[in-house]
């Protein structure tokens, strides 16, 4: 059996807290959250203790297995404690906001060499993995180009959330910016991106943007679109399409429910899920559930300290390419590090 932690008891730190309960092999052994009434309440829902400090965490020889699910500046310190106290790790993305502190924390990282899973729990989608298993096999020959669409939900984040969130191509793109890496299993080589306000104002003045665009140009010369809004009017809604030399392949958008009426001239149909954790509850099951596979022996590819930093990598050059207008190539960003 393998005993968890979490640190963090929040909207991700509760989603974890599913996974683990759902999975067989594992217990959750405690949580801590600097909120005791959140870290209390989640101990409660699901059987756990309450560890008084992430070090009283990270010292409890019975927990197998950290996840930190705390708030992003947060988590440098905490990967490597946990790592340091000889944990596996499944951690929420981004390692770090800062890029040349997530590369010196992937470094450290590397040197202890204890299991680390980054939160990229889109890779873990049902319909997602089976069009980059087709894609990887060749199914659709030789990729020509990619569309990633993510809009929604119908909320814009808080103006605190928005201000430590590192902005909208580290917070949100970087999800897809990942999934580009995983299904054509090539690197990125120049960026280019776009941000603009147009759904909320509170964005524009929290100092990020609601709507972008993001073209990248892999090694092939495949070519990759990203289309990312914060807010939609009508729900949660993901797809993705490839298209290659010999056909497309599509993840289409997943309804909230699979019912049609007809009346008069009319259809309707099921509408969207509302968010992300609606629309992505399997995956972040599934995600815990492979690495705890890992951790178990099996042959499970999972997402590194490696592609999260390459993720970020993407992410910081989409950053760089909307602040000043340019196209920006990856060995630009790789050469600062
Ligand atoms: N993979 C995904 O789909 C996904 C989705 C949402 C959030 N996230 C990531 O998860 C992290 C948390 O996001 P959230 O939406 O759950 O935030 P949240 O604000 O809902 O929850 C954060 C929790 O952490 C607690 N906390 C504050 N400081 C802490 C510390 N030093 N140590 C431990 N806990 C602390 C807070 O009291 C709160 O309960 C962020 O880094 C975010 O980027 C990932």
């Amino acid at each position: 059996m393998i005993r968890v932690g979490i640190i963090g008891c929040g909207r991700i730190g509760q989603v974890h807290g599913l996974s683990v309960e759902k999975n067989r092999a594992c217990t959750l052994h405690a949580v801590y959250d600097p909120g005791e009434a959140n870290a209390r309440a989640m101990a409660q829902r699901f059987g756990a203790n309450v560890a008084v400090s992430p070090e009283a965490l990270f010292a409890e020889t019975a927990i197998d297995l950290v996840v930190i699910a705390s708030p992003t500046d947060a988590h440098e310190a905490q990967f490597l404690a946990a790592a340091r106290a000889g944990k596996a790790v499944f951690g929420e993305k981004p390692i770090d906001n800062n890029l040349a502190r997530a590369y010196a924390t992937v470094q450290t990282l590397r040197g202890i060499g204890t299991p680390v899973m980054l939160g990229f729990n889109r890779r873990y989608d049902r319909d997602h993995a089976t069009l980059q298993a087709e894609v990887r096999a060749g199914a659709i020959g030789r990729v020509q180009s990619m569309q990633l669409a993510s809009r929604g939900p119908n909320s814009v984040p808080s103006p605190q959330y928005l201000r430590s969130s590192g902005g909208f191509y580290r917070d949100k793109c970087v999800h897809f910016l990942d999934l580009i890496r995983w299904i054509s299993g090539e690197e990125p080589l120049e960026v280019v991106a776009m941000g603009s306000v147009l759904a909320d104002v509170s964005v524009g003045e929290a100092g990020d943007v609601d709507t972008a665009a993001i073209v990248v140009r892999m090694q092939s010369g495949a070519l990759a679109h990203i289309d990312n809004a914060r807010r939609a009017a009508y729900g949660y809604d993901d797809r993705i399409e490839v298209f290659g030399t010999q056909g497309v392949i599509e993840s289409q958008r997943l309804r909230s429910g699979n019912v049609m009426r007809i009346r008069d001239n009319h259809v309707c149909l099921d509408g969207l899920p509302r968010n992300s954790f609606e629309r992505y509850a399997d995956s972040y099951a599934a995600a815990l559930d492979a690495f705890v596979e890992k951790l178990q022996g099996k042959a499970v590819e999972v997402p590194g300290i490696e592609d999260g930093l390459m993720a970020q990598v993407m992410a910081e050059a989409a950053t760089l390419s909307a602040a000043q207008s340019r196209i920006v190539r990856i060995s630009e960003v790789l050469a600062k590090l």
